[in-house]
């Protein structure tokens, strides 16, 4: 379970870019953060993974407590998480097969785990046929399916994806949509920062609005709504 209490977050420049907010997200849900452009849903999806933490209040995320654990436990957070960005971040000159491989060397897996885990994880991105290509090689939709593959490889009970379709035409962000419900449909947990108002509003799934840094509207089965 992640669960935000009265959690500010400000910047060294003064600004406020969130203000009481109180979240809580089970295992299983699919969550959608919208809100418009500087609401702060990147601030929001920052604290979840420890890149920044709340100027004031508390983030758990399952037995982490967030703002009271040591560094050196960050690793032990993050392998709980996955997170895919709208820039991917890929190894331009390693294959797609070696780019989700690296994900699993950083962890320390074992070179037989990587042999049996990179294929699935593959698979079930749509990327099998494209396992040796390079990344420059790839449509922007095959390099997000590619970013999400390295965010699934290690298992996270946690996926946090901050406006993954963001650069993607109408079709493929579809297409990237379907798979993030897969995903959760085979049991992690999925919180997505999106702009993708008609992508929100096809699948009714729970939605929590942010505006100015305040939870303003948190529906389950929520439609985009009027948050621009
Ligand atoms: N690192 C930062 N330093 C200072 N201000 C920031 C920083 N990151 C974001 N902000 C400000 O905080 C507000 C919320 O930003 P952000 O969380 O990126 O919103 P969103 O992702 O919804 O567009 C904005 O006004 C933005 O300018
Ligand atoms: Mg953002």
């Amino acid at each position: 379970m992640i669960r935000l209490e009265h959690v500010d977050k400000r910047y060294g420049n003064g600004h406020m870019a969130l203000s009481g907010v109180d979240l809580v997200i089970r295992r299983g849900e699919f969550v959608f953060i919208v809100g418009p452009s500087g609401s702060g849903k990147s601030s929001l999806i920052r604290l979840l993974y420890r890149e920044e933490l709340p100027t004031t209040g508390d983030v758990y995320i399952d037995q982490f407590h967030l703002t009271r654990m040591r560094r050196s436990q960050v690793p032990r957070l993050r392998r709980q998480l996955g997170v895919v960005f709208q820039d991917v971040k890929l190894l331009p000159q390693r294959s797609v097969a070696q780019n989700v491989a690296f994900a699993m060397e950083v962890v320390g897996a074992s070179s037989r785990d990587i042999a049996k885990r990179v294929p699935a994880v593959l698979e079930l991105v749509g990327l099998a046929r494209r396992r040796e290509s390079f990344p420059h090689q790839l449509s922007g939709g095959e390099q997000q399916r590619l970013g999400i593959a390295r965010a699934l490889v290690n298992n996270p009970v946690y996926l946090i994806a901050d406006e993954p379709t963001g650069n993607l035409d109408p079709d493929t962000a579809g297409e990237i949509m379907r798979l993030f419900l897969e995903i959760n449909r085979r049991g992690a947990t999925v919180i997505m920062a999106t702009h993708a108002r008609d992508l929100v509003n096809q699948v009714q799934r729970r939605v929590v609005a942010i505006e100015q840094g305040r939870i303003v509207r948190d529906e389950l089965k929520g439609a985009y709504g009027h948050e621009a």
